[in-house]
């Protein structure tokens, strides 16, 4: 049956942020205008004990989860009845890597932000913690092809404290380039190639007018294309309706499969969980909420509720609607975690000394794009032939589960949540 396509998610995601200077450089910083890029491809040595590391890991996947759903809530309220999607996972990476710069107020905001607290964590813990973290993500893992990584753009000639350099090498195996922002072409040319090849050409031109006066510019990407386990056959795809609130409904390409899925329903909430594993170590977890009832699943989404769902799960049978479709958000962060305390790291009692060693920096840009795709996918639908096999077999018939109203989604791996979505128009760019 390997004519037939399969499903195909793509998901990518990145966290730009550029950090200027407060004050005009003076001439000593000037830069020769020689563009050196120095790639140290620093991998990642598992160390020693790997219960040890595994512990690390975990222990970071209770604040990531926190704030993952209050950005939620921030970017949802700022963004009323438009769709949501970001990579709460890259965000927390990205954040997390600053902290190894940041001291007093500046340090003790972001950790707050972050949802870290210090009597439960130690900071060394959180960094052994997203180390693991990334060495996990980029581990191969068939049937997901999945990388997030980092880099650091600096001005060349900037005196960055070795520490730091070191720091983000070991923990965020991050590259680090010398970029001549003074030619701000050049180094959005420079930054935006790096962004696009690390996406695979999906995400281009993201950093635009930077300032010639930036020193550093931090980038966090992640990549993910994963295949349902499950897959949908294509010839069962048609136009259908989605209803984006009662008075608009768009067309959309609704994909069907009849198959085995854990699926609950939340009576309380009124929503309708679904969770449709890929290949490999990841799922898709849908939450559908009864016509009316969104605004009560969100204000209710928290990592308690998202647990005790999963634990809910039953494996049913069911008859499974789901639009093809591709979304994507870009987020200017700033206001968005202000609102969350963020404050200081944006402003001038930014407090960033341990990056080059005096207290200049800021963070003057963040940007947070993530783009997911919901696409078929032309190989291997072996699985869906056994399951269309076990669905004939079945006694009662399967509650159908349609997802043709706004919905919400949430991408997890390893405890991780690598993405996470409120599509409210799938037609809406
Ligand atoms: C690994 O670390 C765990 C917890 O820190 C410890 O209990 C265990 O004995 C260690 N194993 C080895 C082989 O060192
Ligand atoms: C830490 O911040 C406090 C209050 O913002 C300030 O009074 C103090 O001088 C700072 N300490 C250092 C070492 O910069
Ligand atoms: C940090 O954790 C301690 C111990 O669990 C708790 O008492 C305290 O309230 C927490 N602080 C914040 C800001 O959540
Ligand atoms: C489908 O997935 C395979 C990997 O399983 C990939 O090699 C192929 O290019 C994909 N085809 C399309 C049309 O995306």
């Amino acid at each position: 049956m390997a004519e037939f396509s399969s499903p195909f998610f793509l998901c990518l995601l990145l966290v730009g942020l550029s950090i200027h200077c407060q004050h005009v450089l003076g001439q000593e910083d000037e830069v020769n205008g020689q563009k050196k890029t120095n790639p140290p491809e620093q991998h990642f040595q598992a160390k020693g004990n790997t219960t040890g590391e595994n512990m690390a890991y975990h222990k970071i996947g209770p604040s990531n989860a926190d704030f993952a759903f209050r950005f939620y809530r921030q970017a949802a309220s700022q963004e009323d009845g438009k769709n949501v999607c970001f990579s709460p996972v890259s965000i927390s990476t990205a954040f997390a890597m600053l902290m190894l710069g940041a001291k007093n107020t500046t340090l003790r905001q972001t950790l707050e932000a972050f949802a870290f607290n210090l009597t439960e964590i130690e900071e060394k813990e959180i960094h052994d913690g997203f180390r693991h973290l990334l060495h996990m993500l980029n581990q191969p893992d068939s049937g997901v092809q999945l990388s997030m990584g980092n880099a650091l753009f600096i001005k060349d000639g900037l005196n960055v404290h070795p520490k730091f350099l070191e720091d983000v090498k070991s923990f965020y195996e991050s590259e680090a380039f010398l970029s001549n922002f003074q030619n701000p072409p050049e180094a959005e040319k420079q930054i935006n190639d790096y962004i696009e090849k690390k996406t695979e050409g999906k995400i281009a031109n993201l950093v635009k007018d930077l300032d010639p006066d930036v020193l550093m510019v931090l980038v966090n990407y992640i990549f993910f294309k994963a295949y349902w386990k499950s897959p949908f056959f294509e010839h069962m795809t048609q136009e259908d309706h989605f209803f984006v609130d009662s008075k608009t409904s768009v067309k959309v390409k609704m994909m069907h499969q009849k198959g085995f899925f854990g699926i609950y329903h939340d009576e309380t909430l009124s929503c309708w969980v679904v969770e449709m594993p890929y290949k490999g170590n990841a799922a898709a977890l849908f939450i559908l909420p009864d016509e009316g009832k969104m605004k009560q699943v969100e204000d209710a989404l928290l990592k308690e509720t998202v647990r005790k769902w999963e634990q809910a799960l039953e494996q049913r049978n069911i008859d499974l609607y789901l639009p093809k479709f591709s979304v994507s958000g870009t987020y200017k962060m700033i206001t968005l975690l202000q609102n969350m305390g963020l404050i200081d790291i944006f402003s001038k009692r930014a407090d960033l000394s341990g990056i080059t060693g005096n207290p200049d920096l800021k963070v003057s840009k963040a940007t947070h794009k993530a783009v997911v795709e919901v696409d078929e996918n032309g190989t291997e639908a072996a699985a869906a032939t056994v399951i269309e096999i076990m669905v004939g077999a079945s006694m009662d018939p399967p509650p159908v589960i349609k997802l043709n109203r706004p919905f919400l989604l949430l991408r997890k791996n390893i405890r991780s949540i690598l993405f996470m979505g409120k599509i409210v128009n799938p037609k809406a760019p």
